[in-house]
This record gives C-alpha cells, sequence and structure tokens, in this order.
C-alpha cells in the first residue's frame, strides 16, 4: 500500500523542517524558503547555471573523506570513482590522502588527468578489456584487482615489468541489500568464488606467473549496506582464507581489502552508517582471527563510494507541469531518469523540497516524475508537496551525489546536467551541460 492510499491527500501546512541527515553539513534555510548550501543559495545557483543541475558541496566531500581516514587511522582509503567519476572530486580525494579505486580506462583516465599518484590507484573490474589493463600498465597503477582465472594469464602476457595484484574473492555473504548490488554472495558474476576453492586456484595461479606479485586479497559484499555484521563475517571469512594460503603456500598475504558499500540515508529517519563500530568491530575480529590462525594482521583497505559523495550532492528541478491524476498528483519536473535512473532501476526512494518560495499550503502527497517518455520515469513516488506547487517551481533533491552524475544517460537525446561545485559562498562549474553539439558530434550521420 503506498502512502497516498494510507494518507487523506492533504495534510498539515508547516513547512518542513530541514532533516540534517540528507543535506550537506551546514545547510540552512534563508530568505524566501531558500536552502543554502555551501554558503550559496540553491536558486542563485538555479538561476545561473540553469536547471536540472547537479550541486555539489565541497567542505562535505572532504570531510567525509577526512572522517574515514580518522576513524580508520592505519586503513588504506580508496574513494571508489565510481559513485561519482569527476576530475575535480578525484583531485580533493588525492588531497585529502585517499587512495582511488577505477574500474576501466575512462576511470583511470579521469585520476591520470589530475596526476593522481599511480601507487594509490586499485584498477577493478570483472571485464578488463586489452585496453583497459594496457592502460592500467602504461599508468603503472599500484594494484590490478584479478576477477577471473582468464584474466591471470590475459594479465601475465602483457606484463613487462612485474605487477602488483590483488585477488577478488566472493565470500558467500549476504549483505541484506538489494540484489542488484548484492555482490558477495555466491554464484554471481564477480570475484572467485572461496567456497568452492576457485579462489585458491586462482592464488596458485598467480603464485606460480614470475610476472605478477599478489600483494593482497579483495571482497566487495555490495553497496548500500546498513549493518556492521557482514562486513565483521566477511572480514573473519577472508582471514581464514588467508590463514589456508599460508599453510598451503608457505606466503603471507599482507593486504585485506573490503571494499565498499557503506549506507547512507535516503529518507528522513534513517540512520548513517556506523563507521565507528566498524572500526571496533574489524579490529576484534582481525586480531582474533589472525591470532587463532597464526598469521599477521593484514593493512587494511576500504573502499567506500556512496558514503563519501551522496550526501554532498543535491538536484534541482524546475517544475514544468502539475497534473492531476484519478488517485495522484504528478509534479513533472524538466529533469528525470536520464539523470537520475535509481528510482527505476533499484525502487530508490527520496525525499523533494520545495525551495525558493514560502508556501502555506496543505501538504499534498504527490508523485514527482520526469520528462522521459516511459511511465516508470519517477523520480520520488508519494512525497508530500505544498498542494499549491505549480510550474515554475524550484525543487530539490538531496543524497544525489553518489551514482548520479555516474550513471546520467542521454535518453530522448537530453543533454546530462552540469555539476555546480560550491565551497564558502562561491560556485564553480565542475562539468558543463551537455549541448546539443555534444550529443550530434558522436553521430556522423554517415
Ligand atoms: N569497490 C568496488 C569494487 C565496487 O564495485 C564498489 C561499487 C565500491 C567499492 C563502492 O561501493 P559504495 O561504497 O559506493 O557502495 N549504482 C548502484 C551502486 C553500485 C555499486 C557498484 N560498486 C546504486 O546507485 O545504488
Amino acid at each position: 500500500m503506498t502512502l497516498s492510499e494510507l494518507l487523506p491527500s492533504v495534510g498539515l501546512s508547516a513547512e518542513p523542517k530541514l532533516d540534517g541527515q540528507l543535506w550537506p553539513d551546514e545547510t540552512s534555510i534563508g530568505e524566501g524558503a531558500d536552502v543554502i548550501v555551501g554558503g550559496v543559495g540553491l536558486s542563485r545557483i538555479a538561476a545561473t547555471f540553469g536547471t536540472p543541475c547537479q550541486v555539489l558541496d565541497e567542505t562535505h566531500l572532504r570531510r567525509q573523506a577526512r572522517m574515514f581516514r580518522r576513524v580508520l587511522p592505519e586503513t588504506e582509503v580508496a574513494f571508489a570513482s565510481k559513485a561519482l567519476p569527476c576530475r575535480s572530486v578525484v583531485r580533493w580525494m588525492a588531497e585529502e590522502g585517499l587512495s582511488v579505486d577505477v574500474s576501466s580506462a575512462g576511470e583511470l583516465a579521469i585520476a591520470r588527468s589530475v596526476g593522481f599518484p599511480a601507487e594509490r590507484i586499485l584498477f577493478h573490474g570483472n571485464v578488463k578489456t586489452a585496453e583497459d589493463l594496457k592502460a592500467a600498465l602504461a599508468y603503472r597503477v599500484g594494484r590490478i584487482v584479478i576477477d577471473s582465472l582468464d584474466e591471470i594469464d590475459h594479465l601475465a602476457a602483457l606484463v613487462t615489468a612485474g605487477q602488483a595484484v590483488m585477488i577478488r574473492v566472493t565470500p558467500g555473504v549476504d549483505p541484506h541489500t538489494h540484489q542488484a548490488i548484492a555482490t558477495g554472495v555466491e554464484d554471481q558474476k564477480f570475484g572467485l568464488s572461496l567456497a568452492s576453492g576457485a579462489a585458491m586456484e586462482a592464488i596458485g595461479r598467480v603464485l606460480a606467473q614470475p610476472s605478477l606479485r599478489l600483494v593482497g586479497l579483495h571482497c566487495h559484499i555490495g553497496s548500500q549496506i546498513r549493518g556492521v555484521a557482514p562486513y565483521e563475517e566477511a572480514a573473519r571469512r577472508m582471514v581464514r582464507l588467508i590463514v589456508d594460503v599460508h599453510a598451503r603456500y608457505g606466503v603471507t598475504i599482507g593486504t585485506l581489502d573490503l571494499g565498499g558499500g557503506f549506507a547512507v540515508p535516503y529518507l528522513a529517519g534513517e540512520d548513517s552508517f556506523d563507521v565507528d563500530g566498524l572500526a571496533m568491530r574489524l579490529r576484534g575480529a582481525l586480531n582474533f582471527e589472525c591470532a587463532t590462525g597464526r598469521v599477521p594482521v593484514p593493512r587494511l583497505i576500504i573502499e567506500p563510494g556512496r558514503a563519501i559523495a551522496a550526501t554532498a550532492g543535491v538536484t534541482l528541478y524546475r517544475v514544468a507541469a502539475v497534473k492531476r491524476g484519478t488517485r495522484r498528483t504528478f509534479v513533472a519536473v524538466d529533469g528525470g531518469m536520464s539523470d537520475n535512473p535509481r528510482p527505476a532501476l533499484y525502487g530508490a526512494r527520496y525525499t523533494v523540497r520545495l525551495i525558493a518560495r514560502h508556501s502555506n499550503a496543505p501538504r499534498r502527497v504527490c508523485t514527482v516524475v520526469g520528462r522521459h517518455c516511459e511511465a516508470g520515469d519517477v523520480i520520488a513516488d508519494d512525497v508530500p508537496l505544498p498542494a499549491d506547487i505549480h510550474a515554475g517551481d524550484l525543487i530539490a533533491v538531496p543524497v544525489t551525489g553518489a551514482y548520479h552524475y555516474a550513471m546520467a544517460s542521454n535518453y530522448n537525446m537530453v543533454g546530462r546536467p552540469p555539476v555546480v561545485g560550491v565551497r564558502d559562498g562561491r560556485t564553480t562549474l565542475l562539468v558543463r551541460r551537455e549541448t546539443e553539439d555534444d550529443l550530434l558530434r558522436r553521430d556522423l550521420a554517415a
């Protein structure tokens, strides 16, 4: 049953407070119900850069990066650039002392373009083409994370100077998240299964390759994972594998990469991931398992993407039309599934806020929809908005910094929105809006 079926269609008129969990740090309400992010009014950003528009709070991003380093001081923190493959952001992460994880030659090109130190780059992916591997080797990336037996031969044939590698293991841990982003369970395309022995076989094969140096094991159990327990379980299983590898091959594996996946709240009342709890539980589990198995405690790597970027982003849309259905009120905006495919892909839910206009009208439960030619093009289902919402209004959607810009498309030949950085009251255009010229340039009309 949906909210609109449960609630009367018209509710109280109190202007909603900002839910601090969902907006960048220090976001406030300014004059005329504007929302101020990074010291800049969102209405000014919309006026200057147009809509739809993605706003990114640099201070918030940097603070999240620092938080991970502070809470896990001995852990290497690698930003998963797939969450927000933007050159400025990757540069900020380099400045904050993070490493970076890339999963294609394109993501590597972003890191390379800002001079990201090669030794702090991890190259991932269940498919790495010859071009991907050549690009990784040419830039001398610190570690390539092997994802299949085929890749071992493929990589060994290309390596000339020796290459540090890790092996991605599927530990068989259920992270209790959407199945499209649960990657640590058995019977799937990522990694080499621990249970079936494929991981051990891959380890043996890598050790037999003189040009490859096995420096660590990796697992990434999924994304938007709310609890700490699946990480603890994965860490225990991975250490037991390290113990078995030591017994079998006499090799000590010194690094354990536990991937990313730390959840963020998208809706009011949802909790942030307990990073302190993670640090504590991992420390206990690793110490215990390593002492039991008589291996040294490995150095840890984690790869947060969403937890660094998501809450730093706010997307602005202009309302184009309001339409009454037989049951629902549709608020149609000038973006949609081309800038946010997440509701369609994962049933993701968002909150929406009218900005830059006071309204005393009662709240009505609305469905915010996009401009694309599909009924499933929904930005937010069942959200309360003032009953007098009308064409021309501005709305803002928080928690849109991760996997939005990254996953945007040109469906219906709509240009992708710009990314505007805010910091200390100033705006910087980080990525410009895609134009029709951009769109036509690739199509050679031959
Ligand atoms: N490391 C590896 C190897 C990964 O594959 C990923 C994400 C991460 C780290 C970062 O995970 P995060 O901390 O951002 O959850 N498009 C989906 C999410 C896909 C995640 C893919 N891998 C979404 O919009 O929810």
